[in-house]
This record gives structure tokens, C-alpha cells and sequence, in this order.
């Protein structure tokens, strides 16, 4: 075995072992706050509490959800409190998760002064946020949908009030939906909205253009797909701990001179990096348009 192939093999066997191992050796942090999520009922509301439940960062008790209209995904959280009073929920929580959609909320009136707010829309800026609800302490977040299994890296921005103590909980509770992390600018939070709020479909469009090459070139379109998602879903697990670093990996197999390294440098040099920023670009661009709408 050559050097670098030795390299290649050490690299994999760290990595894998670092997943085997559970990635990453955090300790969670439990919540004593009460968290209020309006839109609770909502897709990623929902997917909150559950992940928020489920990972033992916050007692069900302790979470009350809201929904103008029914109390759909807390039959599977039992415990959780519900209410279609907004106002309702603000008395009862100390943190209020705002999670409608952007266009919902001049539907929300609620008055939050003293109490921390944590927005997960996308495009809504720190600032509407605080003339809505009359707090200035606000989180702007970005999770994604792999919230719902507990794998959503959750980008947040804090305005300078809110207190350590604020910002420890923001953190504890996007770990409950996989990882997070703090920006120290809000102008971060509209470029994550592209970078990681797109969640799978970045990986999914991967995935489709192996498969379409795979089946252009006669391969069965199922074996294709399970190919495909072997290769996306799976063998990525690789680099997923917090340490293994893709930059090594990408140049220990091109350092490797085999068939990866042919893919690699051919994918490259037809501007593999090039699409990957025009394609950033453009959802920034997009975010900061609705920012500025918003
Ligand atoms: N889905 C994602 O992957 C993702 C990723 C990043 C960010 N986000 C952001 O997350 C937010 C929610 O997205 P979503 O996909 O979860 O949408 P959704 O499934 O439509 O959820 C929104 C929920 O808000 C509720 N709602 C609307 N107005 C309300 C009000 N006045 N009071 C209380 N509840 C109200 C709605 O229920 P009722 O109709 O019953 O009121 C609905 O269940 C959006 O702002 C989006 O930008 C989503």
C-alpha cells in the first residue's frame, strides 16, 4: 500500500469510527425555560418539538404549541400543551418560537416585551421581528427539514441584547434538531437560507444527475437509485462527524491518482465550484429580496 492510499484508508477508518462512535461527544443541555412555538402545528414547528422532546433537551410539559385552526402532530408529543390563543401562549412561555410562514405574520399580534423571540423564517429581518412582537430580544434561525430526524445544522443570529443565558438555550434546543451554530451577523442568516435551509436538495440534486448519467448509459433505473443514494446518503456519513475535515479527504484522493481522482478533476474543470457559488448566489439573492419585503 502506498502512502497516500494508507492516508485514504486512515482517513475512511477515522471517520467511520468517529460516526460508529455517535460523531459528535456533545452533552445536552437541558431546558428549563417554557418555549411557546406558534405555528407549532406547522411542518417544521412541529418537527422542533418532537426533535426538542425526543432528544430529552426540553419536558413535554414545558412546550406549548399554537395554530389558528387544529392541533395537528401534538397527538405524537403526548404531554405538550395547545392553544389557538397566541396571547395565550405568550403568558405561558418565556421563549416564543415564531415558526408561520413569512406572509403569516402581520396575522400574529402578540406582545412579547422582556421575553426572548426565535424565528425560524426565512427572510423576516431581526428588526420587523422586534416592531411586531415589542421585544428586542430576537434570534433570526435558519434550520432545515432534516429538523424532523434530528440532523438539521441550524445556523442563528442573536441581537446584541439577548443574554448568555438566551443564547445557551437557543443553542440547546437547535442541538435537540441535530447541530448549531451562532453567526455574528445577521446578513449571515440570508445567505444560510441558500446554504443549509435548502437541506436535501442539494444532495438530492446530486443524486439525480448520477442517476440520470447511470440510467443514459443502460444501468436499471432501481439499481440506479439504490446506487445513488448508497453513494449520497451512505458513504457521505464519512465525513458527517464534526472533526473530519473534507478538504483532506478530496485532496487525499486526488493526491490518490485513481478513478476518483479522474471524476474529481473532470467535474472540476467543468466548473463543478463555479456552479455550486452561482447556485448560493442565487438563493442569497432571493433571501435578501424577501428580507427586504418582509
Ligand atoms: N420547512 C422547512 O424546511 C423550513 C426551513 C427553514 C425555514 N422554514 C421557515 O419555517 C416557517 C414555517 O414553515 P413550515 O414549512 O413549517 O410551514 P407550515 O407547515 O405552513 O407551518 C406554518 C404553521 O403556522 C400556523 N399559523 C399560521 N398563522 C398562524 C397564526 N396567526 N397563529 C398561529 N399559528 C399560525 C399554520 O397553521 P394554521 O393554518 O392552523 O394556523 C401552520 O401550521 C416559515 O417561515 C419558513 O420560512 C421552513
Amino acid at each position: 500500500m502506498t502512502d497516500t492510499s494508507r492516508k485514504v484508508v486512515q482517513l475512511l477508518i477515522a471517520s467511520a469510527a468517529h460516526r460508529l462512535n455517535g460523531g459528535r461527544d456533545i452533552e445536552r443541555m437541558t431546558i428549563d425555560a417554557r418555549i411557546g412555538i406558534i405555528g407549532g402545528n406547522g411542518w417544521l414547528g412541529n418537527a422542533i418539538a418532537r426533535a426538542a422532546v425526543a432528544s430529552g433537551a426540553v419536558e413535554p410539559g414545558r412546550l406549548i404549541l399554537s395554530g389558528r385552526s387544529d392541533n395537528r402532530g401534538t397527538a405524537e408529543i403526548p404531554g405538550t400543551q395547545w392553544t389557538k390563543d397566541n396571547s395565550e401562549l405568550v403568558e405561558r412561555s418565556d421563549v416564543v418560537v415564531l415558526s408561520v410562514r413569512p406572509e403569516q405574520l402581520s396575522g400574529v399580534r402578540i406582545d412579547t416585551r422582556g421575553k426572548l423571540v426565535v424565528s425560524v423564517m426565512a427572510g423576516v429581518t431581526a428588526q420587523t421581528i422586534s416592531e411586531r412582537t415589542g421585544t428586542s430580544d430576537v434570534v433570526r434561525s435558519i434550520p432545515n427539514a432534516a429538523a424532523a430526524i434530528r440532523r438539521s445544522f441550524t445556523p442563528w443570529f442573536a441581537t446584541p441584547s439577548v443574554s448568555p443565558e438566551g443564547k445557551r438555550l437557543v443553542q440547546a434546543l437547535f442541538e435537540a434538531c441535530g447541530d448549531a451554530a451562532e453567526v455574528p451577523l445577521e446578513s449571515h442568516i440570508d445567505y444560510c437560507v441558500g446554504m443549509t435551509g435548502s437541506g436535501a436538495a442539494f444532495p438530492a440534486l446530486l443524486a439525480e444527475a448520477l442517476i440520470a448519467h447511470a440510467v443514459a448509459q443502460g444501468l436499471p433505473r432501481d439499481f440506479a437509485k439504490r446506487a445513488a443514494r448508497g453513494v449520497v446518503a451512505g458513504a457521505s456519513q464519512l465525513f458527517a462527524g464534526e472533526d473530519d475535515d473534507t478538504a483532506e479527504i478530496v485532496q487525499a484522493m486526488i493526491d490518490y491518482r485513481g478513478t476518483t481522482a479522474a471524476a474529481l478533476q473532470a467535474m472540476l474543470s467543468l466548473g463543478f465550484n463555479e456552479s455550486v457559488a452561482a447556485g448560493l448566489e442565487a438563493a442569497a439573492a432571493k433571501a435578501s429580496t424577501m428580507a427586504s419585503s418582509g
